[in-house]
């Protein structure tokens, strides 16, 4: 596989009424070819204005540094014309919120025929197999079994065993709708920072159940914790015994 996107310290500031407010900060990845690449976070953390710096769709006023590699020339630094042959033609962004665009109680199934169904007069076998058809075009595993599945169990593959705190926190509070007995919701406690006054150390640590002294101090390294995966936490409560 060769590297597509090679992202290094984006950094976006954004202007705002009461002054410059950096709202992405020191962000790197790579995107491999062939390769689905997702951002989890809460509301408000940044993976869209992260993803508008790179399509160069910020808002007036706003400033970026970092690099974004892209078939040989940084997406950062591109002219506007070259900047217009990329766009559209090589990169597109779908302006939807997922989560508001699938509904959690409904199944994948219900909600892809749904559509065919009532606008196109669709049966529902033809309309279920349409549906395996956008899957498979997709490269979704298994299509027909992922048809019965709710939402939160595209995400819970995707992220197999997460690590960090922050991810684990954040996949236990996904509704489980298909759960007999109605089990109760689960949130990370408080809300995100604003981005004005984030917390020394580890910008979790006010609302991590594991946080150490150093959490509160000191800014966790990323570091290799196997050949696939990278970790920024002091504590890695998660660890393999
Ligand atoms: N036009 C803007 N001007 C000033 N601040 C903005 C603007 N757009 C977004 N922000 C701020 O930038 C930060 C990151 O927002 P962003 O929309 O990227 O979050 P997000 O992770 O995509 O959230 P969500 O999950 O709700 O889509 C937030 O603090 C938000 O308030
Ligand atoms: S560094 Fe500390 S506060 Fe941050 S995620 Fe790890 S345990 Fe939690
Ligand atoms: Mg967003």
């Amino acid at each position: 596989m060769s590297t597509l996107l090679d992202v290094q310290g984006l950094t976006v500031t954004l202007p705002t009424n009461s002054g410059p407010m950096t709202v992405v900060d020191d962000v790197d990845y790579a995107v491999e070819q062939g390769q689905v690449f997702g951002v989890a976070g809460e509301s408000g953390s940044g993976k869209t204005i992260s993803v508008l710096a790179l399509m160069r769709l910020l808002p007036a006023g706003s400033s970026t540094s970092g690099t974004a590699r892209y078939g040989g020339q940084d997406l950062l630094k591109l002219r506007p014309r070259a900047l217009r042959e990329v766009r559209g033609a090589e990169l597109a962004m779908v302006f939807q919120d997922p989560l508001t665009s699938l509904h959690p109680m409904l199944s994948i199934g219900k909600q892809l025929t749904e559509h065919v169904r009532s606008h196109e007069g669709a049966s529902r076998s033809a309309a279920s197999k349409r549906a395996v058809e956008l899957l498979e075009e997709v490269r979704i595993p298994d299509p027909e079994h992922a048809l019965r599945g709710f939402p939160h169990q595209f995400s819970g593959g995707i992220l197999t065993s997460p690590r960090h705190p922050y991810t684990r926190a954040l996949l236990d509070a996904l509704p489980h709708p298909e759960a007999a007995g109605g089990t109760e919701l689960v949130a990370i406690p408080g809300s995100p920072p604003t981005p004005r006054a984030r917390p020394a150390g580890c910008a979790f640590h006010p609302r991590c159940p594991y946080a150490s002294e150093q959490s509160r101090v000191e800014v966790p390294p990323l570091v290799a914790v196997s050949e696939t995966r990278l970790l920024a936490c002091h504590v890695d409560p998660f660890r393999p015994k």
